[in-house]
């Protein structure tokens, strides 16, 4: 079983550009035209908050059209940009937030639930995919009401989706409520678990970013040590890929499919020739999302730079 990672979409209204530069949509589009041609099926999309801007229902319409291009389902967690309720409202459907492909392999809304399971056709999109057996996904935990918290099990593997964000701050938090959730879900059995979330749960290095991190980490990280079966902790919000050990699993960041924040470790005016307002700024190198691969033991995750390069070439050339 293999799930994209997409993160931080950061998608505005029609015809509105991210920070006066940034054409999300088109890259958003770009992102899923990459995915569907890869040449192996995808099962399902895992989305890591900032899916929008500012949060309005405008732009969750827009980003709604732009993911009803994936050909397999795409479950989202919430990021500091998104509005938690305008977000629910767009997305929330039979335990998760998720938007289901509109082909018929699929099930209509409504067939997904704390009860039923549900076998997905995994075409990534261009019809190249070899055809493997269709892989089963059952969701279920979000709550009419409260946070964006939910599961997703497919193939023996479980995500939980936490929801880190502070309503009007940039930094998140996991509070003891939520992190009551995630104890309650992760003492329910062994199942290998990967906990999804915007902010990360560590330091990177860069600056302004930490500025804006995770309060309650420690405290994540120490229940988290306590659950040996989580393998991974996949998070968005740097707009950059970057790994750190933590609770005795890996954590790491996803690049985003847009604009990729500077790499710059150390303090912001640290080269003032180089960031003559600081540092904090982003970067239009190649966007790119991840790969997890899942063989039923271990989780394998792939980087993907999203464009096109020269190539493939043999390296036989006789
Ligand atoms: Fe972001």
């Amino acid at each position: 079983m293999i799930f994209a990672q997409l993160s931080d979409l950061h998608i505005l209204p029609r015809g509105q550009l991210a920070y006066g530069v940034v054409d999300t949509a088109t890259m958003l589009a770009e992102a899923i035209e990459h995915l569907a041609g890869l040449p192996f099926a995808v099962d399902f999309v895992l989305a890591t908050g900032d899916l929008v801007d500012h949060g309005s229902a405008e732009e969750y319409e827009h980003l709604r059209a732009l993911l009803g291009a994936l050909r397999v389902p795409c479950f989202l967690a919430i990021g500091n940009h998104d509005g938690r309720e305008a977000l629910r409202s767009a997305f929330a459907s039979d335990g998760a937030l998720v938007l289901y492909p509109d082909v018929s392999a699929v099930p209509p809304s409504g067939t997904l639930s704390e009860t039923s399971s549900v076998p997905v056709s995994v075409a990534a999109g261009a019809g190249t995919a070899p055809s493997r057996a269709p892989v089963s996904i059952r969701a279920a935990g979000l709550e009419d009401s409260g946070y964006l918290q939910y599961m997703v099990e497919a193939q023996g593997l479980r995500i939980l989706v936490l929801d880190t964000v502070v309503p009007g701050e940039g930094g998140g938090a996991l509070c003891v409520d939520r992190l009551r959730w995630l104890e309650a879900q992760l003492a329910q059995d062994e199942m290998p678990t990967v906990i999804a979330m915007h902010h990360p749960p560590f330091a990177t290095g860069i600056a302004h970013m930490d500025a804006i991190s995770l309060k309650g980490a420690d405290d994540f990280e120490q229940l988290v040590a306590r659950f040996p079966q989580v393998r991974r902790i996949v998070c968005g919000h740097l707009h950059r890929p970057i790994q750190a050990d933590v609770a005795g699993t890996t954590a790491l960041t996803a690049p985003s499919v847009a604009h990729q924040i500077v790499l710059h470790l150390g303090h912001q005016c640290a080269a003032p020739g180089v960031f003559p307002r600081g540092s904090d700024c982003f970067v239009m190198e190649p966007p790119g999302y991840l790969l997890h691969w899942w063989d039923g033991r271990r989780l394998t995750t792939h980087q993907c730079v999203i464009g096109s390069y020269p190539g493939p070439f043999p390296f036989r050339t006789d």
